[in-house]
């Protein structure tokens, strides 16, 4: 039996398993391996040619045959399908994976500042909100951030006009809240800053804060220093330590910088945290008597404290995250990596 005629015979088993095929995507696929372009009856007819002449007619009759079969048994195992199926039904493959549908999530700074002010709402702050634009008295001048205050140069702010500014922190609602509630006051502010800086890895012109404030009688710096050990552990995990340096801001004294140290090296000094084992939080301290007195609350009564945290760097010692501006491209890459 020539090679020729073997060939033959395998297709003619071949066209056999079309009956059997699972459904209509199966058909499809046996559809192309026998009737495409790389098919078996292509290569059979080019080798016609090398056939004793008085051969070729009745094989090229023979190819022809099979190819016919092959063609109707497919129609034929289409049709059944369809007829066990229900035609809507027949052309689905159960066997292929569904696809999902998207599915859409909180933006991952969104996600941290929650979560920050979870561990605040858990010590009885309050949440409250300010809005963007502000005043210079709101802004500054309450604030004792006078005139002549380097922060106040234009050149730092996003003005919009005489008096109008977008906040550069989220002090304002400090004064905010305290013109519009009585003590005792135990509040946090989150809210976006503006600030005239160029958009580079470390920083944003736009960047998000959460304030907090807590005024009443007796409220001491050891208050501040509970409150802040408690944040800073309840975020960033029990073990970590918590360092209080001196620090200025007009709207308190005595003001501090609150550092933790770095959850990278424990302390140790790596590439984070700049060699140095620890990494700057927040500003803090208690709040000075001038600023209650501007909001009409008697300083020999009562005392507070406030601090003032950015989110974005916790966010990114948290997430590992080496650029600030990926908060701010909305890259869907970055953002469903969270
Ligand atoms: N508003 C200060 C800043 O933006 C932070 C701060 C808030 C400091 C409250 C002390 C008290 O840098």
């Amino acid at each position: 039996m020539g090679e020729y005629e073997k060939k033959l015979e395998e297709i003619e088993k071949r066209i056999e398993e079309i009956s059997g095929a699972a459904n209509a995507a199966a058909v499809e696929t046996l559809r192309r391996e026998f009737l495409g372009k790389a098919g078996p009856f292509q290569d059979l007819m080019k080798g016609l040619k090398n056939l004793p002449p008085d051969e070729k007619p009745g094989m090229g009759k023979r190819i022809n045959g099979l190819k016919n079969r092959a063609a109707k048994a497919l129609e034929t195992r289409l049709v059944e399908l369809r007829e066990q199926l229900g035609d809507d039904v027949s052309d689905l493959d159960y066997t292929l994976p569904g696809t999902r549908p998207t599915q859409g999530r909180l933006h991952l700074l969104t996600r941290t500042i929650e979560q920050i002010l979870t561990v605040f709402q858990d010590m009885g702050f309050h949440v409250v909100e300010g809005p963007d634009i502000e005043d210079e008295w709101h802004n500054f001048e309450a604030l004792r951030l006078h005139a002549d205050h380097p922060a106040r140069d234009t050149q730092d702010s996003f003005y919009l006009g005489e008096d109008r500014l977008l906040k550069t922190h989220t002090s304002p609602m400090q004064i905010r809240y305290m013109e519009e509630h009585p003590l005792p006051i135990q509040m946090v502010a989150p809210g976006y800053c503006y600030r005239r800086d160029p958009f580079t890895s470390r920083h944003s012109p736009t960047f998000f804060q959460i304030e907090a404030l807590m005024i009443d009688k007796n409220i001491t710096f050891a208050h501040l220093k509970g409150v802040l050990v408690e944040f800073v552990r309840g975020f960033f995990g029990r073990e970590r330590k918590v360092r209080f340096r001196p620090d200025f801001f007009p709207f308190v004294e005595p003001g501090c910088e609150i550092a933790m140290d770095c959850p990278f090296c424990d302390g140790e000094g790596c590439r984070v945290c700049s060699q140095s084992g620890w990494i700057e939080i927040l500003g803090a301290g208690m709040v000075h008597p001038g600023v209650l007195e501007y909001c009409n609350i008697d300083s020999k009564a009562n005392t507070g404290f406030a601090f003032g945290m950015g989110v974005e760097r916790p966010a990114m010692i948290r997430y590992g995250i080496d650029d600030i501006r990926h908060f701010y491209e909305n890259d869907f890459r970055f953002l469903s990596q969270f």
